[in-house]
This record gives structure tokens, sequence and C-alpha cells, in this order.
């Protein structure tokens, strides 16, 4: 297996459509498991083939909470349920995280490595991440949906402005927030005699952290 180079912003390849895989052969499964073999290796949830650069309507997907990875060639969303608002990463974004709107359940269908037709139901992260990983098969990126660029975050300036202990704030134990899984994302902060308001804080559950690897 080969560990693939993930293509970045603004390398073009992000924005072009990408073809529909005609048939399922040897070449299409070992394109997938390298993409497995880099989805794992970077850490992340999800996959597409343009992130890898190549063209072709297939994505790769690991849940934590499942043990295999999904391989989906030409997936197609039938259906969307409901809204919520999420924090979205992408491999192809390092370092930024934005808060978008995404379905609350989707359906789709798609084939396997195989060339079986599957069909599915998905809600939460599987959802999310299957929006995101169809998404870029059409060229387009999470940040296309921010409803401002106030909501897309930088995390290199975050954590600078906290190196620098540009802000101050009163966080419930963050043992407690640890031990549920949980991290703190600081949306926006307001300097004043060195102490920053908070405007907006988060909680978001550690699975949803695992987003800026999407
Ligand atoms: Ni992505």
């Amino acid at each position: 297996m080969t560990i693939l180079q993930i293509r970045t912003v603004p390398d073009p390849i992000l924005r072009r459509k990408s073809r529909k895989v005609r048939e399922v052969n040897d070449a299409i499964r070992e394109l997938a498991q390298n993409m497995v073999a880099t989805m794992l290796e970077a850490g992340g949830v999800g996959l597409a083939a343009p992130q890898v650069g190549e063209l072709k309507r297939l994505i790769v997907l690991k849940l934590p909470e499942e043990e295999d990875a999904r391989i989906l060639v030409n997936p197609e969303i039938t259906r969307r349920d409901g809204e919520r608002e999420v924090e979205e990463g992408c491999l192809s974004v390092p370092g930024f995280l934005g808060t978008i709107m995404r379905s609350e359940r989707v359906k789709a269908r798609a084939v396997n490595e195989w060339g079986a037709k599957l069909r599915l139901t998905a809600d939460q992260l599987f959802a999310q991440a299957l929006e995101h990983e169809v998404d870029h098969l059409d060229g387009i990126l999470y940040m296309d949906h921010l409803k401002s660029h106030e909501d897309l975050v930088d995390l290199s300036k975050l954590e600078e402005s906290e190196h620098r202990h540009a802000f101050e704030v009163e966080v419930e134990d963050e043992g407690l927030m640890k031990s549920r899984g949980e991290k703190r994302v600081l949306t926006a902060g307001d300097m004043q005699d060195g102490v920053a308001e908070v405007k907006a804080e988060k909680i978001v559950g550690a699975s949803e952290t695992d987003l800026e690897k999407l």
C-alpha cells in the first residue's frame, strides 16, 4: 500500500468535478486501498479521490466507532432531511475549522469495491462526512457553506493567542471535559486590559473534533 500525497488549497484540482467510475476494477480497488491508508495515516475520517489528485467519483470513510473503512464508488446523496450546525474541517484545508450547516440525515446510494449496489441511511458524523466527501467530487469545499468569513477559524492564530495568554477564560473543569472527550473551541474574543471577553465559546464532542479531518 502506498501513502498518497494529499492535495491542499489552492490546488485547482480540488475545484474540478470528478468523473463517474465506469468499471470497478483492480486499479480502482488499489486506489481505494491507498486512499484508506492515506486517510488513516493522516488521522482522517474521510477522503475523496480528487484530494489525492484523481478526478474519480470514489470516496473512503472510516468513522471513529467503526472497525473497517468503507469504500464508496459513485456515491450519490438521494435525500437530505433536517439541518444542524457543525464544526467542520478538511484534510485539504489544514489548520482551519469552520461552522456550517449540514443535514441531520441523508440517504445515499453507491457501489462498493466489488461493484455491489449499496443503499445507505446516515445521521450524525456519518451523514456529515458523506455530504463533505460527495461535495469534494463536485469541486465544493466546506468553506463554500460558511455563512460569513468570520465562521472560519484559523487554528494557528487561535493557538498563538493562547500561548501569548491574550485571553483568560473561565471554563468548567478541563479534566471533566477531557473525561467526556470534549474540547473547547473559542470563536471570538475582545481584549480589554489584557483580559479577553469571550463572546462565543463552543464545547464540541470528541467525535466532532475529528472533523478537522474530513
Ligand atoms: Ni475534505
